[in-house]
């Protein structure tokens, strides 16, 4: 029998016990820097500068920190599951793929990329960005941008996205608030295929907890190893 394909979406939560700050959480990054001004394409007209540091800020925490647990269980799933496990992420940090996980979509951009608003070269970066760089590929100076989608901006890979949905047997929530759509619709786009188990693993119950049959709460370092030792036991 051919096993069933797994989609799986992950949300800063996941990232948290790395050293990595949430968003919503008491102590979360909306609680001291206001959305408006940083992750908004009006915001970047207003104060590149601004956005800029925000970004460089977070750039700069990458190399200092690493996957935990939770990122490395999923990149075993991936590799020891016999159908596919797509994992995609609206998390901008590396920690999935420095874990191992391949068949990964980053649906809100990447801190490690950034864009050329000019010619639309997309193009890694690891040290910081500002408003007197210039495009690597065109050369027009003050046209870079980081790699992330803003609020009102369409995410990325949503066709791949959508069609690995209507397709999955199991569909897993991981440390995500499931406030932030398309990413929260994403269990109810599931449910209304009627087939795919649904199952949240979060450190409480989210904003979506009611949409799916199966909640786990928890912090990902503990929940997600058990989980993903779980479902591999059940190969037998
Ligand atoms: N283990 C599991 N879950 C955790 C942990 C942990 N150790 N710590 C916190 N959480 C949970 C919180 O309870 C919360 O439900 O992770 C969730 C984080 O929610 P948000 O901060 O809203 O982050 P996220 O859902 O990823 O936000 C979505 O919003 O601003 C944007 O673009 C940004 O991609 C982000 C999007």
């Amino acid at each position: 029998m051919r096993a069933e394909s797994i989609v799986i979406l992950t949300g800063a939560g996941i990232s948290k016990e790395s050293g990595l700050d949430t968003f919503r959480d008491a102590d979360g990054i909306w609680a001291r820097h206001s959305l408006e001004d940083v992750a908004t394409p009006e915001g970047f007209a207003r104060d590149p500068d601004l956005v800029h540091a925000f970004y460089n800020d977070r750039r700069r925490q990458l190399p200092t920190v690493d996957p935990n647990p939770a990122h490395v269980a999923l990149a075993r799933l991936e590799r020891d599951w016999p159908g596919r496990v797509l994992l995609v992420t609206q998390n901008i940090d590396d920690l999935h793929r420095r874990a191992g996980s391949r068949d990964l979509l980053h649906m809100h951009g990447e801190l490690s990329k950034v864009r050329c608003l000019a010619c639309g070269a997309i193009m890694q970066w690891i040290g910081d960005l500002s408003a007197r760089d210039a495009c690597t590929a065109c050369a027009t100076v003050g046209s870079l941008r980081p790699h992330i989608v803003w609020f009102g901006e369409v995410p990325l890979h949503m066709p791949e996205i959508l069609a690995a949905l209507d397709s999955c047997g199991l569909f897993l929530s991981i440390g995500t608030s499931g406030t932030v759509y398309p990413a929260a619709g994403f269990v109810s786009h599931v449910r209304t295929r009627g087939r795919a188990r649904t199952v949240e693993l979060n450190l409480e119950p989210s904003h979506g907890a009611s949409l799916f049959a199966e909640t786990v709460h928890g912090p990902a370092s503990q929940v997600v190893p058990a989980f993903v030792d779980e479902l591999l036991a059940g190969l037998g």
